[in-house]
């Protein structure tokens, strides 16, 4: 096979991979392990700002002794500090765009789940 047509497949593979990844399972909290490119995109716009560096305290992405810790008061109180804001966490982590599905992702990214 030749150059192009070797990369184009690949490219097909790439894309049939990525939509198989998008299954979505809300029953489970926090265990998402595969993290949507799109809810990524919207996490690098937002909640990289202050978790990627700890602004403001901010629990670290990959800190996952400090996840626990937070992860342990239960589900619905975490998700609620993140749409209610908490401290320095502003309300929504400033993602307007996000649903609740988007930010179980994110905390389970976060936390360390993804890897
Ligand atoms: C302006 C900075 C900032 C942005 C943007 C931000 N966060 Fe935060 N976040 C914080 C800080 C600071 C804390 C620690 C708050 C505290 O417990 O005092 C925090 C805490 C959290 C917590 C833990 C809440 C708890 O109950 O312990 C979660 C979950 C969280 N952020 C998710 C997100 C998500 C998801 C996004 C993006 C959609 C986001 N954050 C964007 C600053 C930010």
């Amino acid at each position: 096979m030749h150059g192009p047509a070797k990369i184009i497949l690949l490219l097909l593979i790439l894309l049939t991979a990525t939509a198989c990844s998008t299954s979505q399972n809300s029953d489970q909290a926090f265990t998402n392990t595969s993290i949507e490119q799109s809810v990524m995109a919207k996490w690098s716009r937002s909640c990289a700002l202050c978790h990627v560096d700890g602004v403001a305290y901010a629990p670290l992405v990959g800190d996952t002794a400090e996840w626990q810790r937070r992860l342990a008061k239960g589900e619905q109180a975490v998700l609620r500090n993140v749409l209610e804001g908490v401290n320095s966490m502003p309300p929504l982590g400033y993602c307007m765009a996000c649903e609740i599905d988007d930010f179980r992702a994110m905390i389970a990214f976060m936390a360390g789940d993804s890897r």
